[in-house]
């Protein structure tokens, strides 16, 4: 491997390591910048938070599950970084001082860097953008009260320098495959059908940093372009697979409100900046928060093997636990499904309300016509060893009144539809009773109840 990215400024190659070595790895052994800490190894805890800068932006990633290969090109600003030249304080990390932000510090890095990120973007979502960095000791309410206090200041030149370099910056060649295109894709994936595709990394990094696999040969879809679309055609909207879920989120956020909240409960910001809509599926998890709405919504899948194109409901994609219907060589291409859903809602279940994996993610897509019920899709995450359709509770409410005595029976019908397993999430009953009143919830939603403790107000 060869690769080349700007360090705080400053360009640096790397030759000779392993394509899948971490960001974090390398800074801390190779390069000794251990400002950026290692918490949990597993994007959970953003103490290991880092700034990437690419021609779409500036975002705020998981330095643990990001590998070295995948900053080709780049940017990467670390903590050391943050502060200017001479030493100067950048403005959140003043605020932190300010407000009392930080006690025992090791988280402080990571949230002074999210913090900084979102200083430069303008987002001022402050829950929302730290929803990603766990702190045990301080309490969010200082670091809160720092990021609201530096919100105003200006954003130092240094923050903004990254862009800069960037134009004048030549990587050249990174002698690790990195496919321009899904064609160059699509052939060498036809020639290295066990080889491993890297969207990412949000789940291929855990088995590298948890499960310390060895990962060859590899394709880094970073640079896919063709597959990070967003379209509008005849009502649909087309996403490539490589489209991140931040990105999803930003096209989904008007038009189906619901989708949208349901990706802004989906893990963090650093998480969302780098997992793709494509790897959500491809994982096949049953407990993945994407596949339920997309289900929901009638989505198409799109795959490709060589130059050979299939499509599919979305919900024919998953088989069995953890076994889809990709053949050898085939990959994810994309995903269609309709621009505008008014009665989708999306519901996520977990202990957390931030950053935690669904227990149950209950979608709903039912329509209602002169009081009848003229359709239904209704999808669960986490009721089954694929996300899967409620078919029963489905045909029990198709063709009906659309009142409470019809969802009481559709709710018991769905007891047909699921044997969902106790885990260390949830238990199969809690799990079974929550698909019900979900389900009961939607109605209540769908009548203009308020139904989520967020829109509860004094
Ligand atoms: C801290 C943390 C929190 C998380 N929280 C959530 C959550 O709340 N909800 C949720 O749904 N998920 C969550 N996840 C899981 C993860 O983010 C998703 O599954 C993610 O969408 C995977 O996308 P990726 O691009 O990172 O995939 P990768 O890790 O790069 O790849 C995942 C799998 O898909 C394959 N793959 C990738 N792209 C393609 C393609 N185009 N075609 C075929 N195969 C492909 C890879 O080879 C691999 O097998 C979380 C993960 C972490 C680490
Ligand atoms: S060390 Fe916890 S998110 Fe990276
Ligand atoms: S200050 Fe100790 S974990 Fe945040």
């Amino acid at each position: 491997m060869s690769i080349a990215f700007l360090l705080n400024g400053t360009p640096v190659r790397i030759e000779g390591e392993a394509p899948t070595r971490t960001l974090l790895d390398w800074l801390r052994d190779v390069r000794g910048l251990t400002g950026t800490k290692e918490g949990c190894n597993e994007g959970d805890c953003g103490a290991c938070t880092v700034m990437v800068t690419d021609a779409s932006g500036s975002k705020a990633l998981n330095a643990c599950i990001l590998f070295l290969a995948q900053l080709h090109g780049k940017a990467v600003r670390t903590v050391e970084g943050v502060s200017g030249p001479q030493g100067e304080m950048h403005p959140v990390q003043a605020a932190m001082v300010a407000h009392h932000g930080s006690q025992c510090g090791f988280c402080t890095p990571g949230f002074v860097v999210s913090m900084a990120v979102a200083h430069l973007n303008g987002a001022r979502d402050h829950d929302d953008q730290l929803a990603g960095n766990l702190c045990r000791c301080t309490g969010y309410a200082p670091i809160v009260r720092a990021a609201e206090a530096a919100a105003g200041e200006a954003v130092p030149e240094w923050m903004i320098a990254d862009r800069e370099a960037l134009a004048g910056f030549a990587a050249g060649e990174a002698g690790v495959f990195r496919p321009a295109d899904s064609d160059a894709l699509a052939e060498w994936y036809l020639a290295n059908p066990d080889g491993v595709l890297v969207a990412g990394a949000t789940d291929v990094g855990l088995w590298v940093t948890k499960q310390l696999r060895e990962l060859a040969p590899v394709a880094f879809l970073g640079g896919v372009e063709d597959l990070k679309g967003i379209e509008v055609q005849a009502g649909q909207l087309h996403v490539g697979a490589c489209v991140t879920i931040s990105a999803l989120r930003d096209a989904v956020a008007e038009r189906l409100p619901s989708f949208g909240e349901l990706l802004r409960r989906y893990a963090s910001v650093q998480v969302r900046n780098a997992a793709t809509i494509g790897g959500n599926i491809a994982n096949g998890s049953p407990i993945g928060d994407g596949p339920p709405a997309l289900i929901a919504l009638g989505a198409t899948l799109h795959l490709r093997r060589g130059d050979e194109m299939r499509v599919m409901p979305l919900e024919d994609f998953f088989l069995e636990y953890r076994k889809q219907d990709r053949r050898s060589g085939e990959f994810v291409a994309g995903v269609s499904f309709p621009e505008f859903a008014p009665a989708l809602r999306c519901y996520k279940i977990s202990k957390r309300f931030d950053q935690d994996i669904s227990a149950v993610c209950g979608c709903f897509n039912v329509t209602v016509e002169g009081g009848l019920v003229t359709s239904a899709r209704i999808a669960f995450g986490g009721m089954a060893g694929v996300p899967k359709r409620a078919a029963l509770a489905e045909a029990a409410l198709v063709g009906k009144a659309w009142t409470e005595a019809l969802v009481e029976a559709a709710a018991e019908a769905m007891a047909g539809d699921f044997s969902p397993l106790s885990d260390m999430r949830a238990s199969a009953g809690y799990r079974m009773l929550t698909a019900q009143n979900l389900l009961r919830r939607y109605f209540q939603d769908l009548n203009g109840v308020p139904v989520s403790v967020l829109e509860v107000s004094a």
